[in-house]
């Protein structure tokens, strides 16, 4: 008989190893008792009549999917009743959802569906989060924490139940959901790397944008295009799933020379904390890189309010760089 290892087992003896405590293991347990009503929900929306709009929009000005609203309601039930996180950010809310302003370790940044255009297709969405902590040497002062000083950022892929968590200084794992709705570990799986060889590179970006961005990153897109397969699903939870194992990168430029001026992004679409940063965290345990429009690495960003945009440009480290000398050229 083979057993698996259960994504709690691999969790309580990594704590075990590096002699942490027990509460990130709470918090990440209620996590997980979302992502997986959020994949009952999406599993079976279509015949519940949930996979359309709610009819209203939310802080971003973008109309709201009753998916959407649903898998908020359902991460920050989950997140309340762990006692483990002081305040939340979800796309879906203007303001940080204060949940255990004392007795909280950990701040939690999410987006509760990720991809929402694919949700009345029942194609893949993504529900991603990243993960910081409070100083438990001083007072703590709540400002949004940086990229760079996360501790743990993950994504479930849904309905694939494919989980892919990073780890502080320790890598990316990735685990499988079995016939029992529980995520395990294949034996012998390692350490998740981005390729940097060119074996099946993707590029990945919105091609209708092209020539809505600026002249530099036009350029590298017609000198290096040969060179890649073209892959977009319009979720960035799934375009930068396939990078981690095929190599490549995933851009969302800002947007500067659209013929309705009203209609740049000149800071990009992505949010910074909830989506680039999930993404930025993951692809540096993984080996790889990310930066913005300025070339600079998204981890570095000071986050000024909770929904700030950002470019994103993510993946193998390489080609990250190449790009980046571009962006910082003169
Ligand atoms: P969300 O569904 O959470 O609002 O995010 C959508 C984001 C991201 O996932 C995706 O990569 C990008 O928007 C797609 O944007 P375009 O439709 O402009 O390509
Ligand atoms: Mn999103
Ligand atoms: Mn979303």
């Amino acid at each position: 008989m083979k057993l698996e290892q259960s994504f709690m087992d691999f969790m309580l003896h990594h704590q075990e190893r590096h002699g942490r405590t027990y509460n990130f293991l709470v918090l990440l347990e209620a996590v997980q008792t979302a992502a997986k009503y959020i994949q009952y929900f999406y599993q079976t929306g279509s015949l519940k009549d949930i996979m359309c709009e709610a009819g209203f929009t939310n802080v971003q000005g973008e109309s709201v999917m009753e998916m959407d609203d649903i898998a908020n309601a359902i991460v920050l039930h989950y997140l309340r009743r762990s006692n483990q996180v002081i305040h939340a950010v979800t796309e879906e809310e203007a303001d940080p959802v204060v949940l255990n302003e004392e007795g909280g370790r950990y701040f939690f940044y999410f987006d509760p569906l990720d991809g929402s255009s694919n949700i009345k297709h029942n194609l893949p969405v993504g529900f991603m989060y990243a993960v910081g902590k409070r100083n438990m040497d001083g007072p703590e002062t709540y400002r949004l924490r940086k990229g760079s000083e996360l501790r743990a950022a993950g994504i479930y892929l849904i309905p694939n139940g494919v989980f892919t968590l990073a780890l502080a200084d320790t890598g990316v794992f990735r685990f499988h959901m079995d016939e029992t709705m529980t995520y395990v570990i294949p034996e012998n799986s390692e350490r998740l790397i981005i390729p940097e060889d060119r074996g099946e590179w993707e590029l990945s970006f919105n091609a209708s944008n092209r020539k809505t961005f600026s002249r530099k990153v036009q350029d590298w897109i017609e000198e290096n295009e040969a060179e890649f397969n073209f892959r977009y699903m319009g979720s960035l939870a799934g375009d930068f799933h396939r990078l981690i194992s095929n190599g490549g990168m995933f851009m969302y430029p800002a947007i500067i020379n659209h013929p309705r001026p009203d209609k740049n992004r000149p800071n990009g679409k992505l949010r910074l904390l909830y989506e680039a940063n999930v993404a930025a965290f993951i692809a540096r345990e993984a080996g790889g890189a990310a930066i913005d429009e300025n070339g600079n690495d998204i981890l570095d960003i000071e986050p000024e309010s909770p929904h700030q945009r950002t470019a994103l440009y993510v993946g193998s480290r390489g080609m990250v760089e190449n790009i980046g000398k571009r962006l910082r050229s003169g």
